[in-house]
Order: C-alpha cells, then structure tokens, then sequence
C-alpha cells in the first residue's frame, strides 16, 4: 500500500565517510509524482543523500551507506542490486551542466544506448521527444550533429536534463540544477520541473527558498546530522485538503 503513495522510503539511514557520519538515524518517505525539496547549510549531507538514492557514491572510497532504502520497493542497498537497472529509473542532473565530448544528438541518446533495448528502439524519436519535454528542441534541432560544448550554460543543463529524461526514469533526482544558470535560464528549468511533475517523481536540492516555494509540494530538511520531512505544503492534485 505505502508503496503506491511512496517512491522513496529510509528508515534509519546513516551515511558516513571514513566514519565520520554526515547523516545518522534519518527516516522519511518521499511521496510519488510529488516535487520535494530538499534544503539544508551547505556541507549538511543534502548531495550525499541524493547520491545514495542512486547509488552514485559506490565507488568513494570510505563511503558507507547504512540502514533501509527504499526506492520504488525496491531495497537498494544491497551489494546485489543491478545498479545499471536502477539508474534506468532513477535519473540523476547536476549541478554544473555535463555535457559529454560529442554531438547534441550522441548527447540525448547517451544513456539510451545503456539502458534501452537493443532491438526496435527508434533513438531518434526519442531524442526529439527528449528535447522537446526539455523545452530545447526548438533551439537545437537544426544543428543536432554539432558539439553539445558550443550550447550556452543554460542549453546544456536543458541538454543535460533532456538525456536524463530520454531514459525516461520514474524518479528525477536534482542537486541545484539552477545555481549556475542566469534567471531566464533558471526559470526554464523551474518551468520544466512543474511539466515533468505529473510523469515522475522529482527530489530537487535547492538553496533557494522561493524556489521550493515555487515548485515544491514538500519539503525536507536536512540539518545537524538529522533529516526532517516538513508535512507537505501543497496537496497533489485530485487530495482532499482536509
Ligand atoms: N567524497 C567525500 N569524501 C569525504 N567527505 C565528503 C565527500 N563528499 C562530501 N563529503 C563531506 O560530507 C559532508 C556533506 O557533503 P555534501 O556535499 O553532501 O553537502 P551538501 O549539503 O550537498 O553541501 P552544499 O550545499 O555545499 O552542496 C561535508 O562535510 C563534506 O565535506
Ligand atoms: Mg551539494
């Protein structure tokens, strides 16, 4: 039941390096098809809370991630989880746009050639989709087989997001996709997350109050070692208020 209403669950998580504990003892549920937030000082864990959800920091030397995690019912700490098949649900953009040394189109379809069934997969509609669900398409259509390097800051976090998004992942995990972007930019990305919330579940790390004030139906605390899930601010659609 709680998996239909939950995408993400952790019950008493504690994440360390060489030891020394960043997060200990946190457990929340993130809801699905919701944007949470996550805010927090810098240094408090945020971005390592969101790796784990992927399993991003495997392979740091001293990172130990202990306790449940949940995602999509799926407990994945396990050393016998097929991460390959995780990250074709869970999607990951970063704070700086990353790009890779290739073309825009070779960059959309990059995690494709992972994740995607070998037969009967039409990459190239999937990358229009992509770029188009980016709000990028427009701008890059006519020069798809130029390097994705010569897209200005912003294009490349849409480019970075429309790869992200080609796979098609149920959850979207978000560490400060808008801090290096100009405000125009920036909105393009918020206008982008409040598309995409109806399809996936989307955990945005921000700095920015207004920012989770905006886009966020929950938020979540990440402070003093602790992780505190504010009751939702905004119901879902189609939930009753009271
Ligand atoms: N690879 C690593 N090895 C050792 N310690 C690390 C590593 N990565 C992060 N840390 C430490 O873990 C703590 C949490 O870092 P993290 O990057 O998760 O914080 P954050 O909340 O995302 O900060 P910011 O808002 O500045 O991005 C910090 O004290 C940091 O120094
Ligand atoms: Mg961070």
């Amino acid at each position: 039941m709680t998996e239909n209403v939950y995408a993400i669950q952790l019950e008493n998580v504690r994440l360390s390096y060489s030891g020394k504990a960043v997060i200990d003892g946190a457990s929340c549920a993130i809801r699905k098809n919701a944007v949470t937030a996550v805010v927090g000082p810098s240094g408090s864990g945020k971005s390592t809370l969101l790796r784990t959800l992927c399993r991003m920091n495997d392979r740091i030397p001293g990172f130990r991630a202990e306790g449940s995690v949940r995602v999509l019912g799926r407990v994945i700490l396990d050393p016998g989880i097929m991460v390959y098949e995780l990250l074709s649900r869970v999607g990951m953009v970063f704070q700086k746009p990353c790009v890779f040394p290739k073309s825009i189109y070779e960059n959309v379809v990059f995690g494709l050639r992972f994740h995607a069934s070998p037969n009967g997969e039409n990459f190239s509609e999937r990358a229009e989709r992509a770029l188009r669900d980016a709000f990028l398409w427009d701008e890059v259509k006519d020069r798809l087989d130029q390097p994705a390097h010569i897209l200005s800051q912003g294009q490349q976090q849409r480019l970075a997001m429309a790869r992200t998004l080609a796979v098609d992942p149920e959850i979207l995990l978000m560490d400060e996709p808008t801090s290096a972007l100009d405000p125009k930019s920036s909105n393009a990305i918020e206008d982008l997350i409040l598309s995409l919330k109806d399809r996936h579940t989307i955990i945005l790390v921000t700095h920015s109050v207004e920012q989770a004030e905006r886009v966020a139906e929950d938020l979540i605390c990440v402070d003093d070692q602790t992780v505190c899930h504010k009751p939702c601010q905004r119901p879902l659609p189609g939930e009753g208020t009271g």
